[in-house]
Parts: structure tokens; sequence; C-alpha cells
């Protein structure tokens, strides 16, 4: 999450003093460790901005299951469907397509980075054969409201219905969902529904197994 002496936090806090909000926490940590027996678990967790991050975006959601009792709001950049930039680049991604940012090339990046560049975001890297860095700003730090900070490698591009399945196979239900960033991005109200799919499960506790015998 965003370094606590960030400017967002600030806004956050003046934020929640107007509604009178009081009855929260803030914790620094990495989503991929969270663990509801060091944290606790939380009635709703709101997530913006992260799982794009995640090489593994389905086992980040099943971290965050893990601390919420009730709503998750994860909200996520996403990919639409059908691309046609200004400057003639166009793209058809088929529905629940999700495109790993380090196999993408070609005219399919030429297509991405412009569709980006048009709101401002600028990813040279995509068609690199890299994930990252995105947004090390470096000496231009001060030209971005979001800083210098390295917001870690872009992994993943979401259409709309692979970040909506990721969700369900994780075990939420969609309630609600709304779409920002000049549809660049989805938000999502979800419920704790029915447990995960057991394969996502058996592969979760599988690979974190393998982690606690790399660990002994
Ligand atoms: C695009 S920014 C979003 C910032 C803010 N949450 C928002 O919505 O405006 C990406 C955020 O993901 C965070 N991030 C990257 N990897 C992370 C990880 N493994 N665990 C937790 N946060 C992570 C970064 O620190 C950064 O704050």
């Amino acid at each position: 999450m965003l370094p606590l002496d960030h400017p967002f936090w600030k806004d956050f806090e003046e934020r929640c003093r107007e509604r009178h909000l009081e009855n929260y926490r803030k914790l620094q940590g990495d989503i991929n460790r969270l663990d509801p027996e060091q944290i606790g678990t939380f009635e709703m967790v709101h997530c913006s901005g992260v799982l794009y991050h995640m090489p593994d975006p389905v086992s980040a959601i099943l971290r965050l299951r893990s601390v919420t009792e009730r709503y998750l709001i994860l909200s996520s950049a996403v990919v639409p469907s059908r691309i046609v930039t200004s400057q003639g680049a166009e793209l058809n991604l088929p529905p629940g397509c999700a495109l790993f940012v380090p196999a993408i090339d070609g005219a399919v990046a030429k297509a991405l980075r412009q569709y980006w560049s048009a709101c401002g975001v600028e990813l040279p890297e995509v068609g690199q054969g890299t994930a990252g860095p995105w947004m090390r700003y470096g000496k231009d730090a001060k030209k971005s409201r979001m800083g210098s900070i390295d917001y870690s490698s872009w992994w993943w591009f979401f259409t709309e219905r692979a970040l909506e399945g990721m969700l369900q196979t994780a075990g939420f239900k969609i309630v609600d969902k709304h779409a920002g960033w000049g549809s660049r991005a989805m938000s999502y109200l979800c419920e704790r529904d029915t447990p995960p799919l057991p394969v996502v499960e058996v592969g979760l506790a599988r690979y974190e197994r393998r982690g606690a015998e790399r660990e002994a």
C-alpha cells in the first residue's frame, strides 16, 4: 500500500474527519502476506489499484478474503474488449481475456501503450518483455501527484470479465460495480459468498506448503 506519509493519506484522513469517522486503523504491509491471525478480520476491506501489480492476482484476492468478514471493495485498472486509438491502432480482446504484460509485443503492445498514453499513463516497458517498473518518476517526481514511488510492476491487463471471474473464483459475489477513470478502472462491491473453488484452495495450500518447506 501507499507509504503512510504519502499525501493521499492526508486526503483520506481529512475526508474521514469531515464524515466523523474515527473507527479505522492504518496498517502497512504486503498483500501477499495478509494473515488474519496477525492483523484480525474486518467487516469491510478496500483494495484499490493493487491487483494488476500482482504476478499472482487470484492468490492476492484469496489473501484479501482471509481478512474480510463481509464486504470487499476492489478497484483495479481494466482494458475494454475493443480498443481503437486516435493514432489508428485497433485491438479486439475476447471476453474473459487477461493479457500477461511481459508476453505482450508488436501491434498489441503498441495499441495498449497508445490507449494508456491518452489518459497520461506512459507505459514504455509494455512490449519490452518486462513487467515494469511502473511510475518510478525519479527527478520528474514533482510532475505527478502520485509522487516518486515505485508502484511495483504492471503484470496484467484484465478485461472486466476476467477480473469478475477471478473475484467469483475466489469466493466473492459481485453486488454492485462502477466504472471510473474513463472506463479504465472498475470498482466492485463484493460480498463473501461460497467458499473459493476447491482447486484454488488446494493450489494455494500446496504453494504455501512449499514456501514453508523452503524456509524450514
Ligand atoms: C497504482 S498505486 C494505487 C495507490 C492507491 N491504492 C490508489 O488507489 O490510489 C499501486 C499501489 O500498490 C501498492 N503495492 C504494490 N505491491 C504491493 C504489495 N505486494 N502489497 C501491498 N501493496 C502493494 C503500491 O505501494 C502502491 O501504493
